[in-house]
């Protein structure tokens, strides 16, 4: 049985990289962090948790900032929010508010002291995460599985195979200069074993359209490879580099996952993402509809 959450290798922790500056998003991540932007009635961080737990996991580590304290003061509770909502008999409310996060999942903050990177925030869970293979999820990649989140498509196929698991989807060849873009050899089927990895390369350089986005199932062993990985692409100490040294010594695959991603870390994917969960309700897909007539 390899369903998330039954077999021994099961993921119990996800790590969740939000200490990013946002950016595209200035000025309002001058003081709202990004993972915090609204999708209809729920911050973007909330749609990535809720993946994380239907993928198994019970330990969510958020690498965080000193501006990022938003995120914590979401998951904690609001006595006199609940009090209030208590006195008002506004039982929905309530339960809306308490109901956050499963009861058997827990929440850990680590700081990153410095924008170094995606692989240095990843390596800041390192004392949380321990010897067990973990999960990776960028927030602001809001994903719609099919038949299960992609994390638990993801978490799957690791147990069955084995293996290290990247998310990844296909993009306009005059994209890939935003992403890191995996070798598979060719490969056409849903999960295939990548050949190498290369960070942001230009269309002409790059081994495939096949990019790797924000869901990643690792190995602790990525770790000591993090340890050893110098800046890369933009200064940064790449987790596209210490995958691609991964790739060297273990199995690591590509997973087509189904389903459909929002890449709500810019305007026009957070739009598309808004009009997408809108459609979804009868009343506002209406508004949504005369807006657009
Ligand atoms: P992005 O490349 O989207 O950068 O980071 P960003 O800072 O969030 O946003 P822009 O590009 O300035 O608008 C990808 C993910 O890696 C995290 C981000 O929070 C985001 O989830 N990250 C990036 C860190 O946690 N630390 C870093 O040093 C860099």
């Amino acid at each position: 049985m390899n369903a998330a959450g039954t077999h021994a290798n099961r993921v119990r922790k996800v790590v969740f990289p939000v200490a990013g500056l946002g950016t595209r998003f200035l000025p309002a991540t001058k003081v709202v962090a990004k993972e915090m932007l609204p999708v209809l009635d729920r911050p973007l961080i909330q749609y990535a948790v809720d993946e994380a737990v239907d993928a198994g996991a019970d330990t969510l580590v958020f690498v965080t900032n000193r501006y990022k304290h938003a995120i914590a003061d979401y998951f904690d509770s609001a006595y006199e929010l609940e009090e209030t909502l208590e006195r008002a008999g506004k039982h929905e409310l309530l339960s809306l508010i308490q109901g956050l996060l499963p009861p058997h999942v827990r929440c850990v903050y680590v700081t990153q002291e410095q924008a170094l990177g995606l692989g240095h925030a990843v390596l800041c869970a390192k004392p949380v995460i321990g010897d067990e293979p973990f999960g990776v999820i960028l927030p602001d990649d809001l994903i719609v599985g099919e038949g299960g989140s992609a994390l638990r498509q993801m978490v799957d196929l690791a147990a069955v195979e084995d293996a290290g698991v990247l998310a990844v989807e296909e993009v306009p060849r005059e994209d890939t200069g935003k992403y890191g873009i995996v070798d598979v050899g060719g490969a056409h089927d849903s999960a295939a074993a990548i050949r190498h990895v290369v960070e942001k390369p230009q269309p002409e350089h790059a081994p495939s359209n096949l990019a790797i986005v924000g869901r990643y199932v690792l190995p602790a062993r990525i770790f000591e490879l993090l340890e050893g990985t110098r800046p890369g692409a933009g200064g940064e100490i790449q987790l596209t580099d210490a995958i691609d040294a991964l790739i060297a010594e273990s199995k690591v695959l590509a997973c087509r996952f189904a389903g459909t991603r929002f890449d709500c870390g810019n305007k026009s994917g957070l739009v598309r993402a808004t009009l997408h969960f809108a459609m979804q309700d009868p009343a506002l897909a209406k508004v949504a509809r005369e807006f657009m007539a």
